[in-house]
């Protein structure tokens, strides 16, 4: 039989941190065993909030780089502009979406919050609003069976879902495949700064530790990890020491999580060993990736002309549905 298809995407907006990786890189990596996967990074989305022109294209490569230094195989990864038949269907998607739906959903009223609060952009794009049929493009003109998805993309998943339907119903014809969300049980690594919130870039500098960074910043920013968060009132495991032992379980210390999992049992955790312990599992983890960043960077042409040429095959998919899209809604096709 067939392998099924997978399709996921990731943002360019700067370098990967520990949160993205143990949340969603590494299952993007083990998943390429067992399926046909197709990854993006998408810079069309990337365009969605007030963003820097002069910085995209280094940072779409950037992302590039790092997710190939991680174990993503080039073959897999297309980039978005290069397929520019997402934007395509996105505007033929657009009709066949309620505008009422993407007001309610819940990322782009947390998102235009976020604009209207910075102050400094006075408007919300259209993109904003339309990101989500822009990713519905993304996911169904590969027809992709299933779609990795963290808890704060399953709306978006479901609109996908909404829109194939609707256009099955009016073509009169199921022609999408109605994506499925898989989800795998990954750590939701939390912010070591503040362990109440989730890691993330846009919190700010300290609430993220990046997948990159040198040994001596990775091993500065756990050992200034917040570990006892305001009151205790009960026997539960403080978040920043849970956090901890989330990293230094997902980083492999294996060895060393179940002895220092004893102590806390015991009531004879130190702090300091724990962090000790997920600094260095986490050093030897990255170093691995920094070596391998190091290698490819050596030759960046190569990187270019490899995820050209990716791109590329993957947009043929792309073109074939968009033509027979075309085709069922009533446009004309270019000879
Ligand atoms: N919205 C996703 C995120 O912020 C990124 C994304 C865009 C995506 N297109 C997609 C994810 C298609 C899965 C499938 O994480």
């Amino acid at each position: 039989m067939d392998k099924k298809t997978v399709l996921s995407a990731i943002q360019p907006t700067g370098d990967i941190h520990l949160g993205n990786y143990f949340g969603a890189v590494r299952n993007w990596v083990d998943l390429q065993e067992k399926y046909k996967c197709i990854y993006g990074v998408v810079d069309y989305h990337a365009m969605t909030m007030p963003y820097d022109v002069s910085k995209l294209r280094t940072n779409t490569w950037e992302l590039i780089t790092n997710l190939m230094a991680v174990g993503v195989d080039a073959e897999n990864l297309f980039i978005q502009s290069l397929v520019p038949e997402h934007t395509e269907l996105n505007w033929i998607f657009n009709c066949f979406c309620s505008y009422g739906q993407l007001t309610r959903m819940t990322q782009f009223k947390d998102k235009s919050a976020q604009v209207s609060e910075s102050g400094k952009e006075d408007f919300i794009s259209v993109g904003l609003l339309d990101y989500p049929v822009l990713q519905a493009a993304d996911i169904l003109i590969y027809k992709a069976d299933y779609v990795p998805v963290g808890k704060d993309q399953e709306q978006h998943l479901e609109l996908s879902r909404d829109i194939a339907q609707r256009f099955n119903f009016q073509v009169g014809k199921e022609y999408f495949v109605l994506p499925e969300a898989l989800f795998t049980e990954t750590p939701k690594i939390k912010s070591t700064a503040d362990p109440t919130r989730k890691m993330s870039k846009s919190a700010g500098e300290k609430h993220y530790i990046s997948l990159f960074a040198d040994a001596d910043r990775i091993t500065k920013q756990i050992k200034s990890a917040v570990t006892d968060t305001g009151e205790k009132n009960d026997d539960r495991m403080s978040e920043g020491v849970e956090n901890l032992f989330e990293l230094l379980k997902a980083s492999g210390g294996k060895e060393d999580y179940n002895q220092l999992m004893d102590d806390y049992n015991t009531g004879q955790l130190k702090y300091v060993a724990l962090k000790e312990a997920t600094a260095k599992a986490l050093v030897t983890m990255t170093g691995a990736f920094i070596e391998r960043k190091k290698e490819l960077n050596s030759d960046k042409k190569a990187i270019k002309d490899q995820v050209r040429a990716s791109s590329d095959t993957i947009r043929a998919i792309a073109k074939e549905t968009l033509r027979e899209v075309k085709d069922l809604v009533g446009l004309l096709n270019v000879k």
